[in-house]
């Protein structure tokens, strides 16, 4: 195949995986797994690249393609104003040539099986050039549906503008360095000591002790030590729950909503002598990524495939000292590496979140020994899923507390205090969002 054919095939993917998000509701990740399979691995970045950027500033681009058209788009067709954002994408916010860029998104539209539409995907792209561009609606200045914005101004009067400018960011790769092997600083030093080109290749962040932010992301295969263990993949959010537990050796953790393990792992390379961990989930298949990560990085929990909801169904009576309640949530924390929630999530799966969540607190609390901590975490920004949650939780049970903020000085002025917990705005040092809040059983 030559390079055209190859580069015009590639852009006809990726408007497949965008219409599969937009149109059919699929998440980010199984589409590109899908265009994966059929896509060369040295090309797989750029296809990633394309479908984040078009994804990302979706509402941005969805405007400015109305404002190109001189009519709408059949439904039919709906497949072209896809490859229309991939063409955009590309020349907004990519660093391949112009010409290269529309020349090949015409040819994909041939591929799409829409020949007829290629002198208006030309001429849609080449005007985009041409003429400059202002998104004028909410959505599109944000690039959020109007939903979340009106959320958004809700819960964070003074901070939605900083959040939405946030999501629209690229994460960076934060690594967790398994502190029974190495520490953050060692890890620095070798990771600079491989890199000659003098530029710094990873900084730490004061506080969290085992975190490694890397100055630019690569597989995990190029980085020193993964299969070995000696490092994980976590944000550097994420990596706040294990130590805040405070937990000690020889006591009982749970973990009730395990997958994919990063916490679990993050709990078993805390030097923790004679505790255990039970490490649940209700979803088999995130289930096996748990084991797999144990196993990569030397760590030891009891892997169960359970409902948190229903500890009749397993909890074998002894109370445990820990727990992780790491709820199921909208993510809205962590838009920045998920940018298809912003078109996946509908303002009514909030009600039914706030009611799962919940119920496991609920269920899980009676689990919980006189004098534990229960740690409630979700990666959401809504005071739905989070304040609002433990705040009632707390209103109607007698025996629980919440304890004081982080015990870390240094992560405590990076989080903002809620009427009960604390919130990470995303990309606060770098941060995903997250929200904390630590619980105590009267002894
Ligand atoms: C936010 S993710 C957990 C991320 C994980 N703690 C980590 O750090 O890698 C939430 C998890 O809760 C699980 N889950 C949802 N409802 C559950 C339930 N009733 N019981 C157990 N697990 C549940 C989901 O399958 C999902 O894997």
């Amino acid at each position: 195949m030559t390079a055209a054919a190859a580069g015009a095939k590639l852009r006809a993917a990726a408007a497949r995986v965008v219409h599969a998000v937009r149109i059919e509701g699929s998440s980010l990740d199984a589409a590109l797994a899908k265009a994966d399979a059929g896509t060369p691995l040295t090309e797989r970045p750029l296809l990633h690249h394309l479908c984040y950027e078009s994804l990302r500033f979706h509402w941005q681009i969805r405007e400015h393609i109305a404002a190109l058209l001189s009519k709408p788009l059949a439904r039919r067709d709906a497949i072209v104003e896809d490859l229309l954002a991939v063409g955009l994408a590309q020349l907004e916010q990519s660093r391949i040539k112009p010409h290269a860029a529309v020349t090949l998104t015409v040819e994909a539209t041939r591929l799409l099986k829409k020949p007829k539409l290629a002198g208006l995907v030309n001429a849609v792209l080449r005007r985009s050039q041409r003429e400059s561009f202002t998104a004028e609606s909410d959505e599109a200045r944000f690039n959020h549906p109007a939903w979340m914005l009106d959320q958004l101004k809700q819960d964070w009067p003074e901070h939605w503008e900083q959040i939405a400018a946030a999501n629209n960011e690229r994460a960076p790769m934060w690594l967790r360095v398994n502190v029974k092997k190495t520490d953050a600083q060692s890890y620095c030093r070798l990771l600079a000591a491989e890199d000659d080109t003098g530029a710094a290749t990873a900084d730490l962040l004061p506080g969290a002790d085992a975190a490694v932010r890397l100055a630019a992301p690569r597989p995990v295969e190029r980085l020193p030590g993964f299969a070995t263990g000696e490092v994980s993949v976590q944000d550097a959010a994420a990596q706040l729950a294990a130590p805040w537990l405070l937990a000690a050796g020889g006591m009982r953790i749970l973990d009730a909503c395990a997958a994919p393990g990063g916490k679990t792992a993050h709990l078993s390379e805390l030097a923790l002598p004679g505790a255990t961990i039970t490490a649940i989930d209700n979803d088999a298949d995130r289930l096996a990524l748990v084991q797999e990560t144990l196993t990569r990085t030397g760590g030891c929990a009891s892997v169960l495939h359970a409902d948190a909801s229903a500890p009749g169904d397993w909890w074998d009576g002894q109370p445990f000292d820990r727990i992780l309640l790491d709820a199921p949530c909208s993510a809205s924390g962590v838009i920045r590496r998920h940018p298809d929630i912003r078109l996946l999530r509908r303002a009514s799966d909030l009600p039914a979140l706030a009611a799962r969540q919940h119920a496991l607190l609920e269920a899980l609390w009676p689990l919980l020994a006189p004098g534990g901590k229960l740690l409630y975490v979700t990666c959401s920004v809504f005071a739905a899923e989070n304040d609002a949650i433990v705040g009632d939780f707390l209103a109607a049970q007698a025996d629980a507390d919440e304890e004081c903020l982080l015990p870390n000085n240094n992560i405590r002025d990076l989080m903002l205090k809620k009427p009960v917990g604390g919130q990470v705005l995303p990309g606060i040092r770098g941060m995903d969002g997250f929200y904390y809040a630590c619980l105590t059983k009267s002894p």
